[in-house]
């Protein structure tokens, strides 16, 4: 299978590098994780996550038969081939999906013996699971749009110096003790929203959380359901994978291949993000090579993934959304679930027809909706300001993603500059004033909020591309699109994918 001027690239770019981070430069859901499959199929002999948690989602096709995993690296379908995956301990782990990953490999047949846990992995708990999505209730309207999967109450515990970790799952004693301790503080939190009975055993009713085995309807949450579950169920069942990652992530350099695989992406870093509405770990390729154990200056190259447009799924500021505002809305209002099955929409079309209906229609073209929940994922054009932030931590490596999805548009525009039309803002050491012109990418939503995109607009190429193997026999106006993105953005574009299937990636 692979040959020709494909393998050639990913030779050339991978002379020489021991430590490869795949990591996105925009809001996740870019098809890196067809990345990582080649990269793992090809080159490496490690493959680690050290970020995020089960808030991820990757598909896996593999002999017909389809994967989701959130946890589980996606390297695990080549354990047969000795790769080793790696759960690095900047990971919030959620047990009881892991345990639901591996059962799923069990019944397809497919090992896991080389999979490794760091016992330094924060642990995901029931409490954290309902914090989450009753904060979002409560918020209703301001809410963050999270995946509900308890990442940011479990960061906050860790942060905070009250946290679990997988090593807990091994000692009975210090799991108790510091499971009351964490569930007291989640208690009080709980009442203090005075949710109503019915809705709170709605929360507590979700399969994540075992179909409410763990309500207590003085206490809210049943600890010793918990610590029987965890310790009994889980700890016994993960306990052989369980062991000191980072160790072994540093005792690979230099000898082994070590592919980094990144979860979500820079613009939901919570640390370099579109604060408030982010993730709660940091998904640059530092926060990545941290989480795992390593030094930034251990990774020798890092491939940070754009796709050729841009979606967003959850709320926040989103400049070159397709239908602005009303396009979020429309995301947001669960009767859109599943739009792309629904003949109203049939009629939409990416050359004509309203902004609105140009988004709907990319999304329908891109298959842009959750892999688990069905959502429609909010669709735009590729932001350049947003790019060039995120390569300020993420380098100047890029790959482009789903540049087929782009086929029949007869324009195709780019984002080189914001304007801004917000109020006067005070804002790093500047008096931001409305007609001022951004070079910038502006992190804090609230400026954000404000900015107008400044377009570049591009001739399409309006020709099918899946199936072109090189560079050379891209159309003319894609090579342009590729030309624009490098000037633009310094950066420099290392291949691109053209197609749904593992096969349409090229390097050059
Ligand atoms: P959380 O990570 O579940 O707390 O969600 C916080 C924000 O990150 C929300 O806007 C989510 O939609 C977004 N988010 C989290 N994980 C992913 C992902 O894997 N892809 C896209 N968006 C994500």
């Amino acid at each position: 299978e692979a040959t020709g001027e494909h393998e050639m690239g990913l030779n050339e770019l991978l002379a020489g590098v021991r430590v490869a981070g795949v990591v996105c430069n925009q809001w996740g859901d870019t098809g890196k994780g067809k990345v990582v499959d080649v990269l793992a199929e090809r080159w490496a002999d490690i493959i680690a996550r050290g970020t995020g948690g089960a808030n991820a989602g990757h598909t896996i096709v593999c002999n017909g038969k389809e994967f989701v995993f959130h946890l589980v690296p996606s390297g695990i379908l080549h354990d047969g081939q000795g790769k080793v995956n790696v759960i690095g301990e900047g990971v919030v782990l959620d047990p009881h999906v892991l345990v639901e990953e591996l059962n799923q490999l069990d019944r397809a047949g497919l090992s896991y013996n080389h999979l490794r846990i760091s016992h330094e992995s924060k642990l995901v708990l029931p409490h954290h699971l309902v914090l989450d999505r009753a904060r979002e209730f409560k918020k209703g309207i301001g809410r963050i749009g999270t995946t509900g999967r308890g990442i940011g109450p479990a960061y906050e515990d860790h942060v905070a110096r009250r946290g679990l970790v997988v090593n807990d799952l091994l000692n009975r004693d210090v799991f108790l003790q510091k499971l009351g301790r964490a569930l007291e503080g989640a208690q009080r939190e709980l009442h203090s929203m005075e949710l109503d009975g019915e809705t709170t055993r709605e929360i507590f009713n979700h399969p994540l959380l075992l179909n409410g085995r763990f309500y207590h309807s003085t206490k809210l949450f049943d600890g010793e359901a918990i610590a029987k579950t965890y310790l009994e169920e889980y700890g016994k069942r993960l306990a052989p994978f369980i062991s000191n990652t980072s160790a072994f992530m540093r005792a690979a350099l230099g000898k082994k291949n070590v592919l980094l695989e990144g979860a979500q992406g820079l613009l939901l870093s919570v640390d370099h993000g579109t604060r408030p509405f982010v993730t709660s770990s940091d998904s640059s390729i530092n926060g990545l090579a941290r989480g795992v154990g390593l030094r930034e200056r251990d990774v020798n190259a890092c491939i940070a993934i754009a796709k050729a447009y841009m979606t967003r799924v959850g709320s926040g500021p989103f400049p070159t959304e397709l239908g602005g505002r009303e396009s979020e809305a429309h995301c947001n209002d669960h009767s859109h679930d599943r739009e792309f099955e629904r003949k109203e929409y049939a009629h939409v079309n990416v050359n004509n027809g309203s902004e609105l209906e140009k988004g709907i229609a990319l999304r329908v073209k891109g298959s842009e909706y959750g892999a688990t929940t069905g959502r429609p994922r909010r669709t735009g054009w590729l932001d350049l300001v947003a790019l060039r932030h995120a390569m300020q931590f993420n380098g100047s490596l890029l790959f482009l993603t789903k540049v087929d999805v782009l086929d029949a548009f007869k324009e195709v525009r780019v984002c080189t500059q914001y304007e801004y039309a917000g109020p006067d803002y005070n804002y790093g050491g500047s008096m931001l004033k409305s007609g001022d012109v951004l070079d910038f990418f502006p992190a804090d939503s609230k400026v954000l909020e404000c900015v107008q995109p400044v377009y570049a607009s591009l001739n399409g190429w309006g020709t099918p591309t899946n199936g072109i193997k090189t560079f050379e026999g891209l159309p003319v106006e894609l090579k342009n699109f590729i030309q624009f993105i490098e000037t633009h953005a310094h950066g420099k574009v290392c291949g691109l994918s053209n197609g749904a299937s593992r096969e349409d990636v090229i390097f050059f």
